[in-house]
């Protein structure tokens, strides 16, 4: 049965209005929901949030909101399969018009306010940069309320960078910046460096003068780019990151995201690193 709006842990009923491929076992899937209360629920999500997604019979699990509030009314999720994940196994087998359960929205959201007249950097490391496409369009469709955009991209390899297609509007735009970075460069790859993310931060060498950075990505990565970026002399208080949490519920009932005395799920995934920098030990 559908979600009614009553009850925080029953889906949404959706169908999957299209599956495009980003990236190597990663696929974007956009879900068009079928009541009036889901979309409601959805009217005005923002840039940072997730929400659980279910392949019916398989099982749910939580994904940042790649979308863009305001642009239409399909959901958008970038989903990586895992080799033995069996929800994503399961959601990858869908095909267009299958039904799936969407959950959410659910946590907290980049503070995209606060940081207008700021240069912006963000910094995205392979899957986990989904989350800073909506943050790269908002500040894109509102260009002159913020300062410089650099984006700083990160993938294994190229076959692993997502949204390459939006590359060309993203350095077709005034004062903004796209850098990208794989681990292993083939000898026919000139979009980009070879190397960590963290040696093209350091190379490209953003000032901290009225900056605030958003860094997506794994646990460890974030880790070291907050030691690049206090190298580069920017405060603790001036990174936002996101947190991904080992979460089951979403909705600060069951405990299993916790963070000393953070609950990722309701208090994230959005924090100051200053937050939770003390805290990284256990997600590293
Ligand atoms: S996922 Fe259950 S409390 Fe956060």
């Amino acid at each position: 049965m559908s979600n009614d709006g009553t009850n925080p842990m029953r889906p949404y009923l959706g169908v999957l209005a299209g599956i495009k491929e980003l990236a190597a076992d990663i696929r974007l899937f956009q879900i068009e929901l079928q009541n009036a209360t889901g979309k409601a629920a959805f009217a005005d999500y923002m840039p940072g949030q997730f929400a659980f997604v279910s392949a019916f019979g398989a099982g749910e699990a939580p994904f940042g909101i790649t979308s863009i509030p305001g642009r239409g009314e399909l959901l958008e999720f970038a989903i990586h399969r895992h080799p033995h994940g069996k929800t994503t196994n399961a959601l990858h087998s869908l095909k267009l018009g299958d039904p799936v359960g969407v959950r959410g929205p659910l946590g907290n959201w980049f503070p995209m306010d606060e940081i207008k007249g700021k240069d912006i950097i963000v910094i995205g490391g392979g899957i986990g940069g989904a989350p800073l496409r909506p943050v790269i369009s908002t500040i894109l469709d509102d260009r002159e309320n913020y300062g410089g955009l650099t984006i700083l991209w990160a993938a294994r390899n190229p076959s692993l960078l997502i949204f390459t297609e939006e590359y060309d509007s993203w350095r077709a735009t005034p004062r903004t910046d796209l850098h990208l970075t794989v681990d292993q460069r083939p000898p026919d790859w000139r979009e980009g460096n070879e190397g960590l993310i963290t040696t093209l931060l350091e190379n490209v060498g953003p000032s901290p003068k009225n900056a605030i950075t958003i860094t997506c990505g794994p646990p460890i990565m974030i880790h070291f780019v907050a030691l690049s970026l206090r190298k580069l002399g920017f405060t603790l208080d001036q990174m936002l990151v996101t947190l991904e949490g080992r979460m089951h519920c979403g909705i600060g009932k069951c405990g299993r995201c916790n963070l000393g005395d953070i609950f990722v799920c309701v208090d994230g995934p959005v924090f100051h690193h200053s937050q939770v920098a003390g805290l990284m030990e256990s997600f590293l």
